[in-house]
């Protein structure tokens, strides 16, 4: 979900909607606001941040103070009452919230005992009805019942709530949510990140766990939710507006794909150093000694991440023989991991907030093991939690379905894998010379992939309606097979399954037939044999072979119904070239379905919720 609040001189509904439409990509089942004008009033609705915006157009909602929210559901559907904000019983402030109250149920019981009516589901309405309990029992302020009624709750928040009877102010509060302040003249702007502030101000405010602030005209003050004063620093941001807008692209999803050489090489830029054989890793360099010397390293993330973590053990065990595990964040937390100070924990998030991955880390942390991290969102939770990290500098991705993200870190790790391979002496210099000099050549190689986009669009357009895709790979690029498979899944709604080629012949075989496009990821690589052998079962079995395979493969391509190619590369590196003819299949065939590509439906780009 998202949130956006103003206090300032401009219209507060105009920075609101705007705000809103640049976080839809959080979430987009409902949308609403709340305008402090002498009354509080507010407006909120089933849908997208544009049914919002006809909706006030009908009606006055003039003000300077206000909050807003666009909302992916956890409880209760997506319908005009669940909408946020909330209203208390007495109607007489409301409430935005990102997270859970995992204790809600609970409360809600105790509540209607006590004679409070809900009007939903949600468990943001409960938190309402917390504070106005609070406040009409111990007669306290209003601050101090917010903070009274947060220490009751469990689970995670991010919350802006505006009070009728305290014109000038808006209180913001954080435990495991994102929120942040945005710091302009004689205004002060509140997000879940940092997109919706962008156009009025680079100064932000982060605020942490168990803090919480008050906004008012004549500033903001930020304090723990138990009442301590703090003194927080003013970041500067670095992200610009263009960044952030499509670029004449009708999707964003297509402009971060179209992106990609330049992210690329604006990952590896002052970090691959070609004529030195050496890569710099600025980010971890205090702690690369204990990375180095690490008995094993564990990598946690969750989807797309969780592919390029899988990238990531194949490069790191096979370039610096360590040993190397991936978890899903979300069940690493669950199994009494087995981690101690000698091990590392790498997780890798695009949007340093994912509530599982958060999790993650800190779980790690209270172990004792180093704790590394590759986002892409500066000064995201998980880029502040960890020990070091490492920065994909993709700039900001707004497409639900990660695409420049995911190459961004697959190569952060292709170069992390050769500092461990140099210094762990496993990786002779030749060869490092060699894998860093075809580092260097993978921008112009995805530019020229780019070129094929017509020849994709072909076979996007044969098999758009299919119901079922199978992906196969091996080796470096059965993680790619999973990634092509997930991004058809999200964005076209067409079942779709990523599977290591030898295990086809253990169930998903028995799928095959003339109806079944099979797209076999065969770079000339030393499974090359192998990969052959598995588009021989799928013709024989009349599948509709779909290969991505390399220049020089004249074996797979004759073999192949459909074969598109990529520039030939060092084998560890394919995944950088062969995972972008399956990103524009999955946006094309989407397209031809007429989804929304950039908000497929149920989903979010950024998960704060476990
Ligand atoms: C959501 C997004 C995915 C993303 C995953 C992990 O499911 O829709 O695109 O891969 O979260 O997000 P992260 O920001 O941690 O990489």
């Amino acid at each position: 979900c998202g949130i956006v609040g103003y206090i300032g001189f401009r219209e507060a509904s105009d920075v609101i909607i705007k705000g809103l439409k640049r976080l839809e990509y959080r979430g987009y089942d409902s949308a609403g606001i709340a305008i402090l004008n002498g009354t509080l009033v507010v407006r909120k609705g089933k849908g997208k941040v544009a049914n919002l915006e006809s909706l006030i157009s009908q009606t006055n909602v003039k003000g300077t103070i206000g909050i807003g929210h666009t909302r992916w559901a956890t409880h209760g559907e997506p319908n005009d009452i669940n909408a946020h904000p909330h209203w208390d019983g007495s109607q007489n402030f409301a409430i935005v919230h990102n997270g859970i109250i995992e204790n809600y149920d609970a409360l809600k019981q105790e509540l209607q005992n006590k004679g409070h009516e809900f009007q939903g589901e949600t468990d943001t309405e409960v938190l309402a009805h917390l504070i106005q309990e609070i406040k009409e029992v111990t007669d306290v302020d209003f601050e101090t019942a917010v903070q009274m009624a947060l220490k009751q709750v469990d689970g995670t928040y991010g919350l802006a709530i505006v009070n009728k009877n305290e014109r000038d102010k808006i209180i913001v509060a954080r435990k495991g949510s994102p929120l942040l302040l945005g710091i302009g003249d004689d205004e002060v702007f509140i997000a879940s990140d940092a997109s919706p502030i962008i156009e009025y101000t680079n100064k932000v405010v982060y605020l942490d766990d168990d803090e919480m602030a008050i906004i008012s005209r004549d500033g903001y003050q930020v304090k723990t939710i138990s009442n301590v004063a703090l003194s927080k620093e003013v970041h500067e941001l670095e992200m610009s507006i263009e960044q952030i807008e499509k670029g004449g692209f009708p999707h964003f999803m297509l402009k971060e794909i179209h992106e990609q050489s330049e992210t690329i090489a604006d990952c590896m830029r002052g970090r691959l150093v070609v004529e030195d054989n050496k890569i710099v890793l600025g980010g971890i360099s205090a702690v690369t000694d204990r990375l180095v010397n690490a008995r094993r390293l564990i990598i946690a993330a969750c989807g797309t991440s969780w592919h390029a973590g899988l990238v990531g053990e194949y490069l790191i065990e096979s370039l610096a023989k360590m040993s190397v595990e991936v978890e899903y964040a979300s069940e690493f937390r669950y199994r009494d991991p087995l981690i101690t100070e000698e091990d590392v924990m790498l997780v890798i998030s695009q949007s340093g907030e994912t509530a599982d991955t958060l999790a993650a880390v800190r779980e790690a942390r209270s172990k004792g093991a180093l704790v590394l991290g590759i986002c892409n969102v500066v000064g995201s939770t998980i880029a502040r939690e960890t020990d070091a990290g490492i920065y994909t500098h993709a700039g900001p991705e707004i497409g639900v379905a990660s695409t420049k993200a995911f190459t961004a870190q697959v190569t952060v790790l292709a170069m992390m894998a050769i500092l461990l391979g140099q210094r762990r002496a496993k990786l002779d210099e030749k060869e490092s010379a060699s894998i860093i000099k075809a580092m260097s050549e993978i921008p112009a190689k995805v530019a020229e992939i780019m070129t094929k986009f017509d020849e994709v669009d072909a076979i996007a357009r044969l098999f758009a309606y299919a119901p079922n895709f199978l992906y196969l790979g091996r080796s470096y690029n059965f993680p790619v097979a999973l990634e092509g498979a997930l991004k058809l899944k999200e964005i076209s709604y067409i079942h779709a399954e990523g599977y290591p080629a030898a295990e086809m012949k253990h169930g998903p075989i028995a799928l095959i037939d003339e109806l079944m496009p099979v797209v076999v990821l065969a770079a000339a690589d030393h499974t090359n044999d192998k990969m052959i052998s598995n588009i021989e079962e799928v013709r024989a079995r009349k599948g509709r072979v779909i290969a991505i395979t390399t220049d020089n493969n004249q074996d797979v391509q004759r073999l192949s119904e459909f074969s598109i190619t990529v520039p030939e590369t060092h084998d560890l590196l394919t995944p950088l070239l062969t995972v972008i003819p399956l990103q524009i299949l999955s946006y094309q065939i989407a397209v031809y379905r007429k989804c929304n590509v950039d908000q497929p439906r149920n989903l979010a780009k950024s998960v704060t919720v476990e």
